[in-house]
């Protein structure tokens, strides 16, 4: 029996990675965060100093990259890349936007699909990404939609990095979520957009706990 899957597609910042974890806590799930597995080879790729136009390299760095999520009970998933801890620096926009740019490669993300279904898993599993819904489990019991303003977006990307003593510019991070919501929607291969049967919500002014029991109450337990 497959282990039920609830999707929580959506552009950056629109809430997702905050939304998914309570939810996967409050349910006792496994929880994928697929942006993270896309940010960690992208830093492999960096770290390989691999050139980001050059897919046949980037395939073969997604093989050849041994990436680890490391669940420690109370404390933040931490990522490893061959071994090394790459928890910080995935975060970055550097990273995040050298995920974007490979993400747009369809053999990547062919290369990428097995370990994302493998998280599946009992008692089950809440997925986090642009394409979780619509590619990765199309078969999904509960799939969800979320969005909030471009603006929102930025600032709380803002009050994130700088909570984590990163010192960035508002219009540059309102800019570069533009640009990558741009590329992320109009890529040919698995583009930004909710499954026709997800429902979709708009966290623009809303508390993340009334976003929980939205995403809670539509999960069929
Ligand atoms: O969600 P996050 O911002 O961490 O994702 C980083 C990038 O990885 C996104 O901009 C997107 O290009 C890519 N991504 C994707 N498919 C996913 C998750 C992330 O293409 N399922």
């Amino acid at each position: 029996l497959n282990a039920p899957v609830l999707t929580i597609d959506g552009p950056s910042g629109s809430g997702k990675g905050t939304i998914s974890r309570l939810v996967a806590q409050q349910l006792g799930w496994h929880y994928l965060d697929s942006g993270a597995l896309y940010r960690a080879v992208g830093v492999a790729a960096g770290w390989a100093d691999l050139d980001l136009s050059d897919p046949g390299a980037l395939v073969r760095c997604c093989f050849d990259s041994r990436i680890e999520f490391v669940e420690v009970p109370g404390q933040e998933l931490r990522i490893l890349v061959n071994g090394r801890d790459a928890t910080d620096e995935i975060r970055t926009e550097t990273a995040g936007a050298a995920a974007s740019a490979i993400a747009a490669i369809p053999e990547v993300r062919t290369a990428l699909k097995e370990r994302q279904r493998n998280f599946r898993q009992l008692p089950g599993l809440v997925a986090d990404g642009r394409d979780m819904g619509t590619v990765i489990f199309p078969d999904a019991a509960t799939k969800v939609f979320l969005t909030a303003s471009a603006e929102e977006r930025a600032e709380r990307r803002y009050k994130q990095l700088k909570e984590k003593g990163v010192s960035v510019n508002l219009g540059d991070l309102l800019r570069e979520i533009l640009a990558r919501d741009a590329r992320d929607a109009s890529r040919a291969v698995a583009p930004l957009r909710p499954a026709d049967d997800a429902v979709c919500i708009d966290t623009t002014g809303t508390g993340i706990e009334a976003v929980v029991e939205r995403v809670l109450s539509l999960v069929q337990r």
